[in-house]
């Protein structure tokens, strides 16, 4: 993961530079650096931790170098130590990388047999001395990028300076994303769009293999195999990236409050209002009739959404479907039939793992679609089809309208394949687009009733152990609900099918650990409040979320209660209940003092394996 950023501007560019790092700050904040030419001499100034820190040093070590790179680190090789913060130099060459270089262990005692001293434990660095090595040997910085990149094995983008080449920079990719932007200000690299939309009026995406040459009035882009190619530079719309709290204490806050707007353009995208019936934005690239299998891969809180949507595409699509976390899809080797459909969610796009699933998916003959939230991203640009959820930038590393937004293009791409597939008639699709349309309303009266949930979040909040219940569609949610807890709070939780209780976690109950369980008023109610009173039958500290009824039903002593209106019932009722589990884990970490938008350790884009 990390981010990446490099700047040719008209003054100095390091407050640019980190106004752009913090736009990527969701990619890694393990620690953060720049570099600048200062009088045509290569000036670095890094930190460990957050960005905030970088700010604070920059205060008295002032840069004021119109030529810069910056980078935000999500440690993989080496501790989050200033040392091995990047940018990384040598000699007459400063670099940037997202990514890992696998063979560096090999690359480094070759470097060092010849000489070069290392500073840090990265991987990153030996990209540095390799250049050199060629800058020493009297290629100009070009050959000498373009001769490193054929040396490296991984992942990787990457910028570099010069010293004394005030105009030039460089930037390479393979495997993670790199993009360039263009301004009155100056010309821009960039790991993704949102770090550039405030400076740049117009963009342009590497390709798998592409480096690029930059100079404040020209652009060359070159393939894998260094011939020159042109690449398509569209515009940038800055509005469309606004990054604002608003009046919210958190990203996430704002996010899960924006949950029936978005949810709502989502689904104007994919049906047809004023007719009640679904109209996709696009055309299927094969005939839904003779679909044999749709196979679902994704990571972390998309792979749940995929796993509610199993439940949707088996039973208004008659659909079978197999769904795997993306990480261990493509080494099963799993068979994938004849006119088998494989979709993708993502809502980065840019998942190292979910990438490698659709691409092994396309090794074997599937028709792909994925779902993903930025259109320009990787695997939106490698899929045939693209479903995008219109959730906006999400910022908050713990994913949460991207969620309910992959859920909405879900729905209604399940009652599309039924319709098309002759399952569902008109009358059917009417009656559940009628469900579908609800959502947006019912989730806004559920965030309406927030207060509710913050007693229960300080009991919550005394647990060290924690276990999520749900049957049907409201079990990934469990999961969801599980995992949370568990980034935001660092409560360990775990997210179970209500009726897998008796088959082993049961034997956990105590009165010390909280057993939330998701009861909507489905067809598995009646089961579900059984297994809540087998869970208070051993003095359990049960915590319910659900309509009155099931409460009346459960008939049992409840430690906590989050009520859900009785009408959020039905298939789509997932949905719904998203916003109840996702403020509980909001407000449990906002009460013991976590950080909510950076819990620790992780990064929002994941594009390592
Ligand atoms: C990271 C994030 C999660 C996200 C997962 C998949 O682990 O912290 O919130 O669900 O990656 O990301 P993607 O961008 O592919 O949805």
């Amino acid at each position: 993961m990390c981010g990446i950023v490099g700047i040719l501007g008209k003054g100095p560019v390091a407050g640019d530079l980190i106004e752009a790092l913090k736009r990527l700050e969701y990619r890694g904040y393990d620690s953060a650096g720049v570099a600048t030419l200062e009088n045509g001499r290569i000036v670095r100034v890094r930190a460990s931790g957050k960005l905030k820190n970088l700010e604070e040093k920059l205060a008295t070590e002032k840069l004021s170098g119109a030529a810069g790179i910056g980078h935000t680190r999500w440690a993989t090789h080496g501790k989050p130590t200033e040392s091995n913060a990047h940018p990384h130099a040598s000699d007459k060459v400063v670099v940037v990388h997202n990514g890992i270089i696998e063979n560096f262990r090999e690359l480094r005692e070759e470097l060092q047999g010849r000489g070069h001293r290392f500073a840090s434990e990265t991987d990153s660095e030996v990209v540095a001395h390799l250049v050199s090595d060629g800058l020493k040997a009297g290629a100009t910085p070009q050959d000498a990028v373009a001769a490193t990149l054929k040396r490296l094995k991984g992942a990787f983008a990457l910028a570099f300076l010069f010293e004394g080449e005030n105009d030039l920079l460089i930037g390479a990719r393979r495997g993670s994303p790199l993009a360039v932007g263009w301004g009155e200000e100056g010309v821009y690299l960039g790991s993704d769009a949102l770090a550039l939309a405030p400076f740049a009026n117009s963009i342009a995406y590497l390709d798998e293999g592409d480096w690029v040459v930059l100079r404040r009035e020209s652009s060359e882009f070159h393939n894998a195999d260094d011939a020159i190619v042109e690449r398509r530079r569209q515009p940038l719309q800055a509005g469309s990236f606004l990054v604002e709290k608003g009046n919210f204490r958190h990203f996430m806050a704002k996010e899960i409050f924006e949950q029936p707007e978005v949810i709502g353009r989502t689904l104007a995208h994919y049906l047809d209002l004023a007719e009640g019936v679904v109209r996709l934005p696009f055309d299927f690239s094969f005939d839904p009739a003779r679909l044999s299998r749709v196979t679902i891969s994704a990571c972390g809180t998309a792979f749940y959404a995929g796993l509610v949507a199993r439940y949707w595409l088996e039973r208004f699509a008659r659909l079978s479907v197999d769904i795997d976390i993306a990480s261990e899809f493509r080494y099963r080797d799993p068979p994938l039939p004849d006119d088998g459909l494989m979709i993708v969610v993502s809502q980065s796009g840019e998942t190292a793992d979910t990438l490698a699933a659709l691409r092994y998916a396309k090794q074997h003959n599937q028709h792909t679609l994925a779902i993903v939230n930025v259109d320009t991203s990787t695997i939106a640009r490698e899929s045939d089809i693209v479903a995008r959820t219109l959730a906006g930038p999400e910022i908050g590393v713990a994913s949460t309208k991207a969620f309910t937004c992959q859920l909405a293009v879900f729905a209604c791409l399940a009652l599309a394949l039924g319709r098309a597939r002759g399952v569902l008639t008109r009358e059917q699709e009417r009656e559940l687009v009628a469900e579908l349309i609800a959502t947006p309303g019912q989730m806004a009266e559920e965030l309406n009733r927030e207060a509710q949930i913050e007693p229960v979040a300080r009991d919550v909040a005394r647990a060290t152990s924690s276990l999520y219940l749900g049957r049907g569609p409201s079990f990934p949610l469990a999961m969801e609900g599980a995992l949370k807890l568990k980034e935001l709070s660092y409560i360990h939780a775990e997210g179970y099918a209500a009726g897998e209780l008796k088959h082993g976690p049961i034997a956990l109950i105590d009165y010390a650990m909280p057993v939330i369980v998701l009861a909507p008023p489905d067809a598995s109610l009646e089961k579900t409040v059984s297994n809540l009173q087998e869970v208070a039958a051993r003095g359990g500290h049960l915590i319910l979320i659900g309509p009155p009824s099931a409460r009346t039903a459960a008939a049992a002593e409840l430690a906590g209660y989050v009520e859900v209106a009785e009408n959020v019932s039905g298939p789509f009722a997932a949905l719904v209940y998203a916003a109840p589990v996702q403020l509980l884990a909001y407000h449990v970490a906002v009460f013991m003092g976590k950080d909510v938008d950076q819990p620790r350790n992780l990064a929002k884009s994941v594009t390592v394996e």
